[in-house]
């Protein structure tokens, strides 16, 4: 879902910033097998059908690296694969499947290094890391990879495994290899019912401060009698790449196929179903009470700090309720519009 999206805005976006990218890169650090026995597809496969069936046409190809650990895994995804040779080559979307065998970390490590070696530039690219429990993914490769701007990181943490393993000493160091260091601790100091945000606030912290990505979010799947489950963590360095993924997250909700939010708090997984425009247009008059500020810090604000990506209508509510107060705009305005080139000239202050 979020492949779709992303395919055309990170050629966009490198198009934008000057960068002339040869090809977009997807990394599949955990791909599987491709094909499942009972004829369930796979991520990689999954991939590859998004590009070739994608509407638009890309400024660039796009190049995959699957990488797998597991011998019969990789056989059966390298078998998968070859079937679909021919639409790749008549495609021209598609500049080449790299497939790999070994741990992810390893693999890439060496990966990067080479590009940097022939000083070509890592990116744009999307690194989805798809491990089964918590950790394979280290915090060091996740800081190897967001060192290059133009580079996302998609990967899953299983919070249920990891609680399940919290007293067991002999996974303390996976812990902390995922982690990045040995603060996480502190969750034997805290309640039960504080556990799991506060691990989930540790990470995303490690991901900003260690892994220096710019944004982290995250997306947490629960059952149906909505016991947590794991997450879902996004990191970027792209504001419109973060729009999107949120853009992409909503839509797969509303189809109903799996049940997840962005809450950290995991009595109230139910918060992304439930958040309304008049959450928002709440939220922003609580917490950015007697601010000023333009459109544009305020589209900001609700990107990077609430379950919401679109904002018009919830400051369309708070106009028209007189909870803020426009400064200024440009001459022609009409009340309650906040056109997309004008975010910065509307000055307003939330009362
Ligand atoms: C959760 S599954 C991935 C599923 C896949 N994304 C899909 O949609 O079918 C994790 C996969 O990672 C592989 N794996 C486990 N540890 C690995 C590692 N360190 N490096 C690379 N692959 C690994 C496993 O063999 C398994 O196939």
């Amino acid at each position: 879902m979020y492949l779709k999206a992303w395919l055309p805005i990170m050629s966009r976006q490198a198009k934008r910033l000057g960068v002339r990218p040869s090809r977009l890169l997807f990394v599949d650090g955990f791909a599987g097998p491709g094909l499942y026995t009972h004829g369930e597809e796979g991520s990689p496969v999954l991939a590859i059908k998004a590009v070739l069936s994608h509407t638009h046409d890309f400024y660039v190809p796009i190049h995959f690296l699957f990488i797998e650990q597991n011998e019969d895994r990789y056989e059966t995804l390298s078998r998968t694969l070859a079937r679909y040779d021919s639409q790749i080559k008549g495609s021209g979307r598609i500049e080449d499947v790299d497939k790999k065998i070994g741990d992810c970390e390893t693999v890439l490590g060496k990966y990067l290094n080479e590009l940097r070696n022939r000083g070509e530039e890592v990116g744009p690219a999307l690194f989805f890391l798809d491990q089964f429990g918590f950790s394979d993914v280290s915090m060091e490769l996740v800081t190897t990879i967001m060192e290059n701007p133009l580079c996302e990181v998609f990967s899953y943490l299983n919070w249920d495994h990891m609680n399940r393993f919290l007293s067991d000493g002999s996974k303390w160091d996976g812990i902390t290899k995922a982690f990045g260091g040995e603060n996480w601790k502190q969750v034997f100091e805290l309640e039960t019912n504080k556990k799991a945000a506060f691990m989930l606030n540790t990470y995303k912290e490690a991901i900003k401060e260690r892994a220096g990505s710019k944004y982290v979010w995250n997306f947490a799947m629960s059952d149906k009698q909505e016991k947590l489950l794991y997450w879902l963590i996004f990191c970027t360095n792209n504001f419109r790449g973060l729009e999107e993924m949120k853009r992409a997250m909503w839509s797969v909700d509303r189809s109903g196929g799996f049940r997840f939010s962005d809450s950290n708090d995991p009595q109230q997984l139910n918060l992304f179903q439930n958040y309304t425009e008049e959450l928002l247009a709440d939220e922003i008059s609580e917490r950015l009470s007697e601010k000023i500020l333009n459109v544009e810090q305020i589209r900001e604000f609700v990107l990077t700090e609430t379950p919401a990506y679109t904002f018009k209508k919830a400051l369309k509510r708070l106009e028209d309720s007189g909870r803020i107060k426009i400064i200024s705009a440009p001459l022609k305005r009409r009340k309650g519009t906040f056109p997309d080139n004008k975010l910065t000239e509307i000055q307003l202050r939330i009362l």
